[in-house]
């Protein structure tokens, strides 16, 4: 109750001052989550260091221990709505800890993936900065310097970290597929030639082309994060036009063409009916405004809205969502759609859960929900990675 006072309070004095025009809405929030930022300190078990892959600032966590095996590596998108965050710049302290604590429990060097942010630059600038982070991280020469084992890596994300994930390996997993053996060598694509053993999705943002699923309508006021703040934030991802979001709030906002899509987010057969609960199944309302962006019916951005065939190649999958978030049912619907195809899934529910407990399990805070989920993602990696 106090941490939703508090992100409230945040929330309401960040509008005021939007609407009087002082400054806008996600520049106040960005001030308030940079008091919180930490150094790049290592430790007496993990070595911490930011650099760049090309030029996408990362943030690099290499265990101390001697190994004469090459480790498990687990690469890390952070979360913040697509406007927030950073590991190199104003990371908030519970991410550093997350992967600090990931590469000393697992023994893992652990990659945390820095990308620009929205509203600053739109999709696919993110999209891209992972793309070329990942890539130069998976050539043979840089997976030798840092001592990974090319079979054993893994790729994770929170919230819109998780978008990205996702993303990210439906990108790498179906170019693998699409280049025959031989053309690879030719065009010595060697920074494509790894596959990700495992991919773990923590509270995922994975769709906004229907807003009015049942976690959107159970909780329009939500715990941190309601509705209309969720809508805002990835609004601001695709757009700085006030259109886009006004025409979500009323889940109005998708062309006609796009009707073709909106069976890949059917939870009316996708959610299993503990989900479902009461709530009634509405068809799209499509065409009603003039908004028409192709970005919105892109994979690439909504990962939800890849087809079968795009799915069927992922690897084992690891989904976390929770009870109390706007975001829980996008999670469930990717279970599903992954089950649907013979992906191998292992979904974790937090039926007490709120979307982003893992930003609040370090000081001042300690939300023993938020440590718990780290727990179930870390035991889950360690088995399976
Ligand atoms: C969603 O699924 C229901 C069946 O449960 C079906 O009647 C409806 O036409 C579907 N809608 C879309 C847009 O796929």
């Amino acid at each position: 109750m106090a941490l939703d006072a508090v992100a409230k309070t945040c929330t309401l004095m960040a509008l005021c001052l939007e609407n009087i025009g002082v400054m806008r809405y996600e520049e106040f929030i960005s001030i308030i989550i940079s008091l919180d930022y930490t150094q790049p300190l290592s430790d007496e078990h993990v070595t911490v260091t930011d650099t760049a892959f090309v030029d996408i600032p990362v943030r690099l966590y290499l265990p101390k221990r001697k190994s004469e095996a090459p480790r498990r590596a687990v690469i890390y998108f952070h979360g913040g709505g697509f406007c927030f965050g950073s590991f190199t710049a104003e990371e908030q302290t519970a991410f550093d800890f997350l992967n600090r604590w990931t590469a000393n429990k697992l023994d893992a060097v652990v990659v945390g993936i820095d990308y620009r942010l929205a509203p600053k630059y739109h999709f696919p600038a993110q999209f891209e900065d992972g793309i070329t982070a990942v890539k130069y991280f998976l050539q043979d020469k840089i997976l030798t310097k840092y001592g990974v084992d090319p079979s054993r890596i893994a790729i994770s994300g929170d919230s819109s970290g998780g978008t990205l994930a996702a993303a990210v390996t439906q990108q790498l997993t179906n170019f693998e597929i699409s280049q025959p053996q031989h053309s690879v060598q030719v065009h010595t694509d060697s920074e494509v030639k790894h596959k990700f053993k495992l991919q773990a999705l923590l509270y995922p943002g994975l769709q906004v082309i229907d807003t009015s699923l049942p976690s959107h309508r159970d909780n329009q006021h939500g715990i941190v994060l309601t509705r209309d703040i969720a809508i805002k934030l990835v609004s601001l991802f695709f757009t700085k036009d006030e259109a886009l979001l006004q025409a979500m709030r009323k889940n109005q906002h998708m062309p006609l063409e796009s009707k073709h899509l909106f069976r890949f987010v059917n939870w009316s057969t996708l959610l299993p009916d503990k989900y479902r609960k009461d709530h009634v199944y509405t068809e799209p309302v499509l065409g009603r405004s003039a908004y028409s962006l192709p970005a919105l019916m892109d994979h690439r951005a909504l990962p939800l809205l890849a087809d079968d065939a795009q799915l069927q190649h992922l690897p084992q999958t690891y989904i976390l969502t929770c009870q109390y978030d706007v975001l829980r049912d996008d999670g469930i619907m990717y279970v599903s759609r992954l089950q649907n195809v013979g992906v191998p899934v292992f979904h974790d529910h937090v039926e007490n859960g709120i979307h982003g407990a893992l930003s609040y399990m370090t000081s001042p805070l300690y939300l023993q929900l938020g440590l718990r989920i780290k727990d179930m993602y870390i035991s889950w990696l360690d088995k399976n990675l």
